[in-house]
């Protein structure tokens, strides 16, 4: 199985893209499933019902979320019966939605899991422990299982891909908007990229107005944060080819599509 995931989706510069180019990408590299991490989706804060839809209609088969699931107030409206919308597991028992969702292609399934990182964000349940016991589960039902483990340092991501090695089919990180050139496989074969980046403003700063950014540093003084509309447009995607039997990986490719790396169908 070949999966598509696409890193995070910052505000309409980031929908657009995914609009324009999930398409292409699909056409080129003819993924059986595709995913998208939506919790910047909307103004670079949460996802909407209507933002959610478009992105399965643009042919994506699961919308992963991280730190800003709960920032459009609506989200509590609609994402217990969003079927595809896996938000990080290691919320506490009893909180609105899920953190693993079941995909399927043709007959074979897929299991996509949310988790959140603890360092340098707000407190949570342990997402080690949390993706031991989702792996159980999901074992039950298939070999083939991506993660998407939502987190800001480095080291936690690294030690989450190292922890699961083995175990789950990649371990995948975002958050952090900047993708990184370590795409590998473990050595017990587990595909692994430490940050796949995000999808929106080239410009930007992480896909924010570069003013308020700069101005933050040099003063030090809240200022808003707002998804900068103007400019050139970025996708940053990672492909994993998966071993059905085995459910390990095959091969990790990154995807980077940018004016200073352009697009070839
Ligand atoms: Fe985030």
């Amino acid at each position: 199985m070949r999966i598509l995931f696409i890193g995070d989706v910052v505000g309409s510069p980031g929908r657009d893209m995914v609009r324009d180019y999930l398409p292409k990408l699909k056409k080129k590299f003819q993924p059986h499933i595709s995913i998208v991490n939506g919790e910047n989706a909307a103004a670079g804060k949460g996802i909407t019902e209507k933002i959610y839809k478009q992105f399965l209609e643009a042919g994506a088969q699961a919308v992963t979320m991280g730190n800003h699931t709960w920032d459009k107030k609506e989200i509590f409206e609609f994402i217990d019966h969003a079927e595809y919308m896996a938000r990080p597991a290691n919320f506490p028992e009893g909180t609105p939605g899920k953190g693993i969702v079941y995909v399927r292609s043709n007959n074979v399934e897929a299991a996509v899991i949310n988790l959140q990182g603890r360092a340098f964000l707000p407190p949570l349940d342990d997402p080690f422990r949390k993706a031991d016991q989702l792996i159980e589960e999901a074992k039950k039902r298939t070999n083939l299982i991506f993660v998407d483990f939502h987190a800001e340092a480095t080291s936690e991501k690294q030690a989450m891909g190292w922890y699961l090695d083995g175990r789950v089919s990649a371990v995948v990180g975002t958050h952090t908007h900047t993708q990184t050139a370590d795409e590998r496989i473990l050595p017990k074969g587990t595909g692994y990229i430490t940050d796949v980046g995000m999808t929106g403003p080239y410009d930007g700063i992480l896909g924010t107005d570069q003013e308020a950014v700069i101005n933050r540093f040099l003063t030090n003084l809240p200022v808003r944060f707002e998804v900068t509309k103007q400019g050139r447009t970025q996708l940053n995607a990672v492909i994993v080819d998966i071993d059905n039997n085995s459910g390990m990986a095959k091969k990790v490719e990154r995807v980077l599509i940018n004016d200073d790396h352009p697009f070839f169908s």
